[in-house]
């Protein structure tokens, strides 16, 4: 059997997190991943001059959020928006500038083991993974209408599949494909028996979908664009993302950016400890720059 995720998300390199964001204890951040606000209630708790707008595009996750941060009260303010769009949110707010933005990206463990979102290979549901629920491309959008080769092209590039080729071609030759459970007897069906894999076959599939559907990687990129502009002199941004192409697009963004300095000339890594306490933690990897 391949190892399952605990229900409640645990949140990662919260110490980091702690080190790196907040150089100024008075300060306003901006938790633009705030989930259930795991992160977001440490910074709150250890610094109590602190101030943080919480963001998500997620309204059931910030329902949670609200319930675990309201003893916070004014201290803490959350909004549902897109962190690509924080331009649009700060005029809204009419904000100009803050001390640190924190992007813990993905998916909560919450959203992942939610019932009926269709982003866990381990349950037979209908193909959704949005996580903005009134957004229109769903999973079985991608899955049953892009061209083969686009599939392919996905899998291949956002799932790093080696059997990027043949998935793609059982995909298109299986539709409809309406349930999770049909998509995993695609891949499966396309993976030679004798390619053993230590993670379940359709990982990289579902990883690809998922980043297609929620135009991850794009969105990223923009608000990286974007971030520094809004950053006091000092100011910080954190991101942690949990597979090398996020990874790879923030190390280059800090390289390239000149508004910004390198603060992790090496990315920092979890502890031996903390990954054998939380699984999803194996493949976080954290970033910091600071405005200049
Ligand atoms: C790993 S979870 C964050 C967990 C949180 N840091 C904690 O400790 O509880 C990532 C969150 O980012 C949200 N998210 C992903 N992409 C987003 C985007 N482009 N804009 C805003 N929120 C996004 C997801 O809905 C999810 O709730």
């Amino acid at each position: 059997m391949w190892r399952e995720y605990h229900d409640e998300h645990v949140s990662v390199l919260v110490e980091e997190v702690l080190k790196h964001l907040v150089w100024k204890t008075d300060g306003v951040y901006v938790d633009c991943t705030v989930g259930e606000g795991g992160h977001a209630f440490s910074i709150l708790s250890r610094f109590p001059g602190v101030q943080i707008v919480g963001i998500d595009r997620d309204e059931e996750v910030l329902e949670i959020a609200r319930k675990k941060l309201e003893i916070f009260g004014k201290r803490c303010r959350l909004f549902k928006a897109e962190f690509s769009r924080i331009d649009e949110l700060f005029h809204g707010l009419q904000l100009e500038k803050v001390d640190g933005f924190l992007l813990d990206l993905g998916v909560s463990t919450y959203q992942l083991m939610a019932k009926g979102r269709g982003f866990s290979f381990n349950r037979d549901e209908p193909l959704d993974m949005r996580i903005d629920l009134s957004q229109f491309k769903t999973a079985w959008y991608v899955v049953n209408t892009y061209p083969e080769e686009e599939l392919e092209r996905i899998l291949r590039e956002y799932g790093e599949e080696p059997f990027a080729r043949r998935i793609a071609r059982n995909i298109v030759a299986m539709r409809p494909i309406n349930s999770t459970g049909q998509l995993v007897e695609a891949v499966v069906k396309a993976i030679p028996k004798k390619v053993r894999r230590k993670r379940h076959p359709a990982t990289r599939t579902f990883q690809a979908i998922r980043i297609e559907v929620n135009d991850e990687l794009k969105n990223l990129a923009k608000a990286l664009e974007k971030l520094p502009d809004f950053l006091n002199t000092g100011g910080r941004i954190v991101v942690i993302s949990f597979h090398s192409l996020e990874d790879r697009i923030v190390k280059r963004a800090f390289r390239d950016d000149k508004r910004l300095k390198i603060i992790t000339k090496k990315v920092i890594k979890p502890s031996f400890e903390e990954v054998k306490e939380n699984i999803r933690a194996r493949s976080a990897r954290m970033r910091v720059a600071e405005r200049i």
